[in-house]
């Protein structure tokens, strides 16, 4: 009889301790065979946590006019194709592409998919798209484009390192397991990266702060722009400014467990059964775009956004006259829903800076950044 994945699991953190949180987070959320999403875990209503590709086409359609009016700015590239990283259940790539083919479109779709069970449940939805469809495993393996690069809560879920503020000064978050229990530590921090980032606000809190400081997203953006010839990235996430995320009244972070729809406070419950994230630093990301020669382009909310683009005629476009249509826009829209707490971030190159976006025709707010 073959090890069961738990306990597989569990032989890896004590062997690989003590480890930084991100390291732990990386094997509980990344291990190829029992990471937590190598299960490819459901989402929508039967999974642990709800995205706005579950909630309703409506959504992707809202994209597709994005990425159309991109398109025609950069006066309509001939080799134009579409990207998208971590696509999960892969709704958002078939509603753009229905939609797309709607208006008499058809750009090719690249999806980055790590995890082969979830690329397996791409290629099913995506069945009668299958000759637009193709699939890489990593970013390596994508060519150069022209086109958009687009992530729906993708940089949420990239692995962050845990520091506190102590009488000794900022101490890193360090993990060991051992016989089935997961203690922390702090020690010195394990890369000069953190205390970098840190330095401007650790001077306002108080002892005790804990906070997260995400260091893998910035290899991988680089490698996306460099790969991106002429186009934009769209990047819409759960986040903050750097000065609000790290603002002393932030105390504990922003680091959020999720197991079938509740919250979990504690990371350290059930190893490679949780969805760990933490909010995404969208200044890091604008400063990122400005050092790789992208422009920003503009930053909002969800909300704003997809109302900006006209959302509420697209949904009687996609689906016409459904009462429980009404409750998902809600939901895109809202503050209680996805409205206020998402944010979308695009960036460009080969568009010039004052370039109005009607995503961002009610509100870009990318000065707060
Ligand atoms: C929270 S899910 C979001 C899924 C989907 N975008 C949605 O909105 O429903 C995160 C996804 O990112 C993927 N992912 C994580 N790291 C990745 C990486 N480095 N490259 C590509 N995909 C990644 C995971 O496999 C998973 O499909």
């Amino acid at each position: 009889m073959g090890t069961s994945p738990d306990l597989a699991l569990w032989r890896i953190l004590q062997r690989e301790s003590p480890m930084t949180f991100a390291q732990y987070m990386g094997l509980c959320l990344y291990h190829p065979d029992f990471g937590y999403y190598a299960q490819a875990p459901s989402i929508g209503r039967r999974g642990d946590f709800f995205t706005s590709p579950c909630v309703h086409s409506v959504f992707g359609a809202a994209l597709a006019t994005q990425i159309l009016e991109i398109w025609t700015l950069l006066d309509q590239p001939k080799d134009f194709i579409l990207v998208e990283a971590g696509a999960g259940e892969g709704y958002l790539a078939l509603d753009i592409l229905s939609y797309l083919e709607k208006k008499g479109f058809d750009f090719p779709y690249f999806i980055i998919e790590p995890f082969p069970a979830y690329q397996a449940r791409q290629k099913e939805i995506l069945a009668e798209k299958a000759c637009k469809v193709s699939w890489v495993q990593d970013i390596q393996d994508l060519p150069s484009f022209t086109g958009v690069f687009l992530s729906n809560e993708l940089f949420d879920a990239f692995p962050v390192h845990l520091v506190e503020l102590t009488e000794e000064g900022l101490k890193e978050v360090y993990v060991t397991a051992r016989q089935k229990k997961i203690t922390e530590a702090l020690s010195a921090l394990s890369s000069p990266e953190i205390l970098k980032r840190l330095k401007p606000y650790i001077e306002n809190w108080p002892l005790g702060y804990r906070t997260e400081v995400c260091l893998s997203i910035e290899p991988f953006f680089k490698e996306i722009s460099r790969r991106l010839n002429k186009g934009a990235l769209i990047t819409i996430d759960y986040g903050y400014s750097q000065r609000d995320y790290y603002h002393p009244e932030r105390y504990r972070g922003t680091l959020m467990c999720y197991a079938h729809h509740r919250f979990l406070e504690d990371p350290y419950a059930a190893p490679g059964h949780t969805d760990i994230t933490a909010h995404v630093d969208f200044s890091l990301l604008k400063g990122l775009g400005e050092r790789l020669g992208l422009v920003n382009i503009g930053f909002t909310q969800q909300a704003p956004f997809l109302v900006g683009l006209g959302v509420e005629n697209l949904l009687s476009e996609v689906s016409p006259g459904k009462s429980k249509d009404l409750e998902a826009l809600k939901m895109l829209i809202l503050p209680q829903g996805l409205g206020m707490s998402h944010w979308v971030l695009i960036q460009a190159r080969g568009l010039p800076a004052e370039t109005k976006l009607r995503g961002f025709s009610l509100s870009n707010r990318l000065r707060i950044l």
